[in-house]
């Protein structure tokens, strides 16, 4: 069949943090028709849904999640191909991937991708940037379904997309995506491969984590204003603030979603006192 299911599927198994009680309903679709069933009758029963992919920006209680956690993957969800100088990418592909897939094809930017462990479907929901550049900066057209349950394409000018959100997406599910970049060089992408990688390794964790916890305020990058808070090293519980970048928490091993909370409740009272600064999370929480 198109569908495999789980009943109480542990989401710490499905998030780059490491954390997260139990989905009641792990479902996942391998076809845009398989998906878009699971959705419609989610939605005809009145039963709590929500769409995750690599997990990578998302803190999930301990207490777990009621309801239908669906995870595309396989089929057209994870095929991705060069065609007329353009990607085409289903939700369920890595940007990693993306990337790699692009460079073999000769067309550049898509480099700031390699080191986001996250898939594409979750990269269009929040817009996903490093390096300076964001997902719709290089989107084409985007494939969904919409919230009466019809697949539908649409180019990225009839889009909003903004800093870490597009509201659009919160209810229609992003399945396939066409992207664009520039021809180049295999050496050249190579090159800003490199480059980029360089760059993340020397200012980003390898510990587990959700990526960055806070969107950057307008006065201060985020990161940099819990460095001067002094809480870089600072933990609770098994969860602590990475040495290496402020806006990070990583799970030192064993950590539980309450101690990653109580950090983020820790750094925003400080902001707060210190700065007069509320921080927002960028992580799902
Ligand atoms: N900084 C410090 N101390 C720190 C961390 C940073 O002083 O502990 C300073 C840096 O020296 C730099 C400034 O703060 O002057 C900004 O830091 P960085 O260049 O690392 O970028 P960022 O704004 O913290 C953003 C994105 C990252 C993305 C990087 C690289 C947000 C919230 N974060 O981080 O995205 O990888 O740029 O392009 O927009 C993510 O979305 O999960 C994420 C990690």
């Amino acid at each position: 069949t198109d569908i495999d299911a789980k009943l109480y599927e542990p989401m710490r198994r499905h998030t780059t943090m490491l954390v997260g009680g139990p989905a009641q309903y792990w479902i996942e679709p391998h076809s845009f028709e398989a998906f878009a069933a699971v959705v419609n009758c989610c939605r005809e029963r009145g039963i709590a849904m929500r769409v995750v992919g690599r997990g990578s920006n998302l803190l999930v209680r301990d207490g777990g999640i009621r309801g239908a956690v669906i995870h595309p993957t396989g089929g057209a969800f994870t095929e991705c191909r060069a065609e007329d100088g353009k990607i085409i990418a289903g939700a369920g592909v890595r940007l990693k991937k993306l990337a790699s897939v692009a460079q073999a094809a000769g067309i550049g930017g898509f480099e700031w991708m390699e080191g986001i462990p996250g898939n594409v479907g979750g990269a269009l929901r929040m817009n996903a940037g490093a390096m300076g550049t964001e997902t719709f900066d290089q989107v084409v057209s985007v494939t969904f379904l919409d919230e009466d349950g019809e697949i539908r394409t649409r180019s990225r000018e009839a889009i909003v997309s903004n800093y870490r959100d597009v509201p659009e997406l919160r209810r229609n599910f992003a399945l396939q995506a066409v992207f664009e970049g520039k021809p180049d060089t295999a050496e050249a992408i190579q090159g800003r491969w490199d480059a980029s990688r360089a760059k993340r390794r020397a200012s980003q964790p390898v510990a587990a984590s959700a990526g960055c916890i806070f969107k950057n305020p307008t006065e201060v990058p985020a990161g940099k204003l819990v460095d001067e808070l002094g809480l870089k090293g600072s933990g609770e519980g098994k969860a602590r603030v990475s040495e290496v970048h402020g806006n990070f928490i990583v799970n030192g091993g064993g950590a539980t979603a309450s101690d990653v909370l109580a950090m983020i409740e820790r750094i925003k009272a400080s902001a707060r006192e210190t700065r007069g600064i509320e921080l927002e999370t960028e992580v799902k929480v």
